[in-house]
């Protein structure tokens, strides 16, 4: 008999355990792939003025919001949004607008693995020395010294002229093993599973990231040197303020570095003890995040691309897709120094290793809501997890284009909304004053007064800002896009959301007859 509705929830053993957790949780792709892509993107240095104001407005506000709202619903026997937030919200919309919050982490996390697979795919790649060869010399042209790697990439993850995708068998083996190992963690559980990965994870994400970071830094080619690449990030352009796009990009990243508006970081914190501190945890765990992110994040993919291509060819490569300066500049970069295939291996491990610390959290709040609202067992609930993802990934693998539509309604405009919605929930709906008791509540450090006005007007205003925006430029331009596939991809995640929705009802029926 599965169904056990006196169970205990599993708790975080250590605070260092559960602060490895949360910052494995937000450490991810988003920090060396994302980040400098965004950065590089959007000006360098223009981007970075609006990121620092975002973590301020968006990133420590929302993290401390989801840190409270995770441990009060956890502390009532729940660890996702759906019943969390119909504890702040006696009425059936709070459920609704919860299956965001199953629904935003689900389609992720089924891109979210393979793109990591793609990491172990080439770090194996590395290792066996069957990447491609480039001769060092004379960059003259970006174009002819990526193609070798632009070809690579293509033939991975099988694109050609047709929607219908054909990777290659490596892409599916590495696929294979990144869901054994994402399965095995998650089967042992949280404190026993995820809490003792973390503790050998971190670490040697940290040891890579400085080996690769040192070799970055000393790169110099007749092109430039990375310090050029440091200075680009990092001079500030005063006039990008007034420019909205800059501030939308800045902000998307804060919530997809930090896993905010995921459901995730608010799973995660349902397994903290009720009368544990939060306050100083939960900037502790985003704060290392940040670190990671500017310090480590920054100084590898952009220096190394502005070493090699020089500044105005770093920012085409970042500006002509999301995965090319990371699966192809950087990969390039590398194999034409000495000992290329080591620090290629590298790069792809550490991408595979930092992947791997979100993708177990991201699919964690559907596996807790089996958990607690179905009072499945843990193997069951997982199981189910991944007889949904592994269904789904098939349009991923197969249907051009799914992973952009999937990253934009979900992984962009997706955080965004939730986040708003946590807010007004818990700032206004639950009341200011009861919520920043909450926050608060056996806190090491007490949470500045001004954050409490920054919560409850500044970030909601803000974020209304951001969707109005997005709504009336991004949007349109989207919903133009008239191809069958990409109708399609959209389609999956409707029926996504609907299948989600009745299973939160479905759920409270039967909690109803036990
Ligand atoms: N926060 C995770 C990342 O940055 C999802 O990849």
């Amino acid at each position: 008999m599965s169904i056990n509705p006196n169970r205990k929830r599993e708790l975080w053993n250590s605070k260092t355990g559960l602060i490895l957790a949360m910052a494995g949780n937000a450490i991810g792709l988003g920090n060396f792939l994302r980040f400098p892509v965004q950065a590089a993107e959007n000006g360098g240095g223009a981007f970075m003025i609006p990121y620092i104001i975002s973590f301020f407005i968006i990133g420590i506000p929302i993290m401390w919001i989801e840190w409270a709202m995770g441990r009060y619903g956890g502390s009532k026997g729940h660890g996702t949004t759906p019943s969390i937030f119909a504890l702040f919200w006696n009425h059936p919309a709070a459920k609704v607008i919860g299956v965001l919050g199953l629904w935003i982490p689900l389609i992720v996390s089924i891109y979210y693995i393979y793109i990591e697979s793609w990491a172990l795919g080439y770090s194996l790649h590395f290792l066996l020395g069957s990447s491609p060869e480039i001769v060092s010399g004379n960059v003259t042209n970006v174009d002819s010294y990526v193609k070798p790697f632009s070809d690579f990439l293509g033939t991975y993850v099988g694109s050609g002229d047709s929607v219908f995708l054909r990777p290659s068998s490596m892409a599916y083996i590495a696929f294979a093993l990144t869901v054994v190992i994402n399965f095995v963690i998650l089967l042992k559980g949280i404190s026993r599973g995820i809490e003792i990965f973390v503790k050998f994870a971190l670490p040697t994400l940290f040891i890579l990231s400085i080996i690769l970071l040192v070799r970055v830094l000393t790169l110099e080619t007749p092109h430039g040197n990375a310090i050029e690449g440091l200075n680009f990030l990092w001079t500030p352009d005063f006039q990008a303020l007034k420019n909205p796009h800059v501030w939308i990009a800045a902000a998307g990243q804060m919530f997809f570095t930090l896993s905010l508006g995921f459901g995730a970081i608010i799973t995660y914190a349902s397994y903290i003890k009720h009368n544990q501190d939060i306050t100083l945890s939960a900037l502790t765990s985003a704060t290392v995040n940040e670190t990671v992110e500017v310090v480590i994040g920054g100084s590898i993919a952009i220096p190394a691309a502005v070493a090699f291509f020089g500044i105005t060819g770093a920012v085409a490569i970042a500006q002509s897709g999301a995965f090319n300066l990371g699966f192809i500049s950087v990969p390039a970069i590398f194999a034409a120094m000495p000992f290329g295939n080591f620090f290629g291996f590298l790069w792809f491990f550490l991408l595979f290793i930092a992947g791997l610390t979100s993708s177990v959290a991201i699919t964690q709040p559907v596996i807790a809501f089996f958990q607690d609202e179905f009072f499945y067992t843990r193997i069951k609930s997982i199981v189910l997890t991944y007889i949904i993802i592994l269904i789904s990934v098939l349009m991923v693998i197969f249907v051009d284009k799914t992973i952009d539509e999937w990253d934009f309604w979900a992984g962009t405009i997706g955080l965004v909304v939730l986040g708003l919605f946590e807010i007004i929930i818990f700032m206004w709906i639950f009341g200011g004053d009861k919520a920043w008791e909450e926050i608060n509540r056996h806190g090491l450090i007490k949470v500045p007064k001004i954050f409490y006005y920054i919560m409850r007007y500044v970030t909601p205003v803000f974020l209304l800002l951001l969707i109005s925006f997005w709504g009336y430029d991004f949007l349109p331009k989207i919903l133009n896009q008239s191809s069958w596939n990409i109708w399609v991809s959209r389609l999956y995640i409707l029926g996504l959301f609907i299948f989600l929705t009745f299973l939160v009802f479905k759920s409270d029926a039967k909690r109803r007859k036990i």
